[in-house]
């Protein structure tokens, strides 16, 4: 039976510490080396920095053919794409983590705000 979701939020009022740093860290080590189906919400509502960071990956991805092809290869041996990235305000963020879940037919391990 699949095991429930993890959800695990690195959280601290003071600022630079590590929190968004750490966060890819932790979701890319598990999604691309552990092979755990990985979701992260960006609570730093409203800049969502992380959020951005990856759609910016992403346009860059669909106009450079040398990261494409790096991108595609990857993606291949892993035999998945890369993990999902929403933005949401801090007092939202569980229930549109559920609200995401409950769209994906995909099972997903591990969310992380
Ligand atoms: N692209 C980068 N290059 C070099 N140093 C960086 C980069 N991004 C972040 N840092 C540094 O790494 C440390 C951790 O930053 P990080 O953004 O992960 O912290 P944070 O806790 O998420 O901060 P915030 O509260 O501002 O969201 C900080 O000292 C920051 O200055
Ligand atoms: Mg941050």
């Amino acid at each position: 039976m699949k095991q429930k979701t993890l959800f695990i939020a690195f959280s601290t009022q003071k600022g630079g510490v590590g929190k968004s740093t750490f966060t890819i860290l932790a979701a890319s080590f598990l999604h691309y080396l552990k092979g755990l189906n990985v979701v992260v919400v960006d609570c730093d509502y409203p800049q969502c920095n992380v959020h951005d960071m990856h759609k910016r990956e992403i346009r860059q991805l669909e106009t450079n053919l040398h990261y494409q092809s790096k991108a595609i290869s990857l993606f291949e041996s892993l035999g998945k794409q890369t993990y999902p990235i929403v933005c949401a305000k801090p007092e939202t963020a569980i229930s549109r983590a559920k609200e995401f879940l409950s769209k994906e037919p995909a099972g997903y391990d591990v969310v992380f705000f």
